[in-house]
């Protein structure tokens, strides 16, 4: 692996802790102004400075978040569809060029196995990755689920493992029962997406779970940026991650940190 490829990866998944934590704010590009994201600068301002990146899309990057910020990018390069239209019908949205313009620490594609579009979105996957490895730049692999998908280890092992095997560099899914098969099953570093919204103590349960079973971290949105708490809530999604905190413990230091913002009672 070449030096610029193991800096840029160095950048998205911390060597101290081999570990990342990834703020997910890409919802847009095929949900619109998804809630809490609708004006997507806002809401990651107080957020970055505990994201070890940031995964967004070329048009946010450019409009809502200012060059200066010191938090490595992975930037979103597969679209084309909204959530009113066929999702698995993607298509490279960014060029490489574009992208290392932008000087991004990783990309990230979209793959739908088993959806009829399984092999374009695959060999989609494969095209960015032999135009990314020319560059030294990371590749995400999103194992996306259509409605019809159940999320279980057998699936998702089998999403991941395709991913790995065309040469994603990082995979992102979704925790499931029998999470540690997953892992087992897949040669490069796993991150989950925490999905739909749920309470903050159970979003804790659930990064605690898969960081135990062998996750190299999160990939997460709506968990932190539509509680109610968005800093409290990624603070403690970082302690999990990186410095092993029980979900128990996640949870008293997330009230912790809410309580002490209270304003004092006159
Ligand atoms: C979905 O395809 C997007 O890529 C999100 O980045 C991903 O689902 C993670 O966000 P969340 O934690 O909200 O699921």
């Amino acid at each position: 692996m070449d030096w610029g490829m193991k800096n840029r990866l160095s950048k998205i998944i911390r060597p101290e802790t081999g570990r990342t934590v990834m703020l997910a704010v890409d919802h847009g590009y095929f949900l619109g102004p998804t809630t809490g994201l609708e004006e997507p600068g806002k809401t990651v301002a107080p957020l970055l400075q505990y994201a070890d990146t940031l995964m967004l899309t070329r048009g946010v990057l450019r409009a809502c978040i200012d060059p200066s910020v010191n938090v490595p990018i992975v930037l979103r390069v597969s679209g084309g569809t909204s959530i009113l239209g066929n999702l698995a019908d993607e298509g490279t949205t960014v060029s490489m060029r574009d992208a290392l313009r932008m000087n991004v620490s990783g990309v990230a594609l979209s793959i739908f196995v088993g959806s009829d579009l399984e092999r374009k979105t695959l060999l989609a996957l494969a095209d960015l990755i032999n135009e990314a490895q020319e560059y030294g730049v990371p590749v995400l692999a999103v194992t996306a689920v259509g409605k019809d998908m159940v999320r279980d280890a057998r699936y998702l092992g089998l999403a991941c493992r395709i991913a790995a095997e065309l040469g994603a560099h990082i995979v992102k899914t979704y925790y499931c029962d029998d999470f540690e098969k997953v892992i087992k099953n897949c040669p490069v570093p796993i991150v989950i997406a925490g999905g739909k919204k749920i309470p903050e103590r159970e979003a804790l349960e659930l990064s605690y779970n898969a960081i135990k079973r062998g996750a190299s971290g999160v990939d997460m949105g709506r968990n932190i940026f539509q509680s109610d708490h968005p800093v409290a809530m990624i603070r403690s999604v970082r302690e999990i991650v990186h410095n092993n905190m029980t979900a128990d413990k996640a949870w008293d230091f997330f009230n912790m940190i809410v309580n002490e913002k209270k304003p004092a009672m006159a």
